[in-house]
């Protein structure tokens, strides 16, 4: 494994120990679970990865801290969790945080002329094809795992019922591809890892760089730090059974429709 894909920080892993891993680890609902788990002392390790360096002196501050980077290539994928499989780490929790809905390049379309191939690939890349990648290569890690959660950030705007305001093409789309994504892959998990609970998480607005140019129209009260939704979130994971099925969940608990 190359030094940019993750490599020489798990060196200092040791075996069968109890670990908390976010994909993601750089963005603002990610960078926030993150300090969660490094809270949490019943993580041993916590494993962040992300395309971007570890902040400042952040791991000397926290040695339980494995920061791994990754250009989220399946490559990179298949190279981190096989690291991750050779060194027996016991993952117990996991949120894989990522998406775009915006970039310096595309913006969220408004209308049907709007939508272009490109950014709709470049938008389904982030939303659907890396957490899909992480959710396949990580169940050859988890099949003799005992417990764990599988977080993936969706977004309600991403369920078919409940889409009244419509725009928006290519990331409703990418959601809602990744939820279906997420339920098969559920059914799977059940068979294979049937200590594994998937969840699709819709984290509410967030004040995060990704819906910083939709903030507007939020109503007072309801635009949520990320801090307060990451502990909702791991709250709500922690409560949470292994049924065999995709539970698609709210900030509050409550169950979206699909
Ligand atoms: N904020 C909200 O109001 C809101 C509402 C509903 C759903 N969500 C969902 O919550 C998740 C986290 O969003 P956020 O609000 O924390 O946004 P953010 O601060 O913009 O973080 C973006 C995340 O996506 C990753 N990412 C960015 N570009 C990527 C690319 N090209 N390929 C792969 N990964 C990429 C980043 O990972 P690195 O660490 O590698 O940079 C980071 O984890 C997203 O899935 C988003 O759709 C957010």
């Amino acid at each position: 494994m190359d030094k940019q894909n993750g490599a020489c920080a798990l060196k200092g892993i040791v075996t069968n120990t109890d670990a908390a891993l976010v994909v993601g680890a750089s963005g603002g609902i990610g960078s926030a679970v993150l300090q969660c788990y490094l809270q949490d002392t019943r993580f041993a390790h916590v494993i962040a990865v992300s395309r971007g360096p570890c902040p400042g002196d952040f791991s000397r501050h926290h040695e339980r801290l494995h920061w791994l980077r990754s250009d989220y290539s399946e490559a990179s994928i298949a190279s981190i969790t096989h690291a991750l499989a050779g060194k027996g780490i016991a993952l117990r929790s996991i949120v894989i945080s990522n998406g775009i809905l915006h970039n310096g390049d595309l913006q969220p379309e408004k209308a049907l002329e709007k939508v272009s191939g490109d950014a709709m690939a470049t938008v389904f890349a982030a939303n659907v094809i890396v957490p899909a990648l992480w959710v396949s290569h990580l169940a050859r890690l988890l099949q003799r795992s005992a417990r764990c959660n599988i977080a993936v950030l969706s977004a309600r705007v991403g369920s078919i019922s409940d889409n009244r305001l419509g725009g928006w093409y290519s990331y409703r789309t990418a959601k809602a591809a990744l939820n279906m994504f997420l339920q098969t892959a559920a059914i799977e998990y059940a068979r294979r890892a049937p200590g594994v609970k998937l969840v699709a998480f819709h984290p509410g607005t967030t004040d995060t760089a990704l819906s910083r140019p939709f903030q507007k129209g939020v109503a007072e009260g309801k635009l949520f730090a990320p801090a307060f939704v990451a502990q909702r979130f791991l709250c709500l994971l922690q409560g949470l059974e292994p049924d065999g099925k995709l539970s698609f969940l709210d900030w509050d608990g409550k169950t979206v429709p699909w």
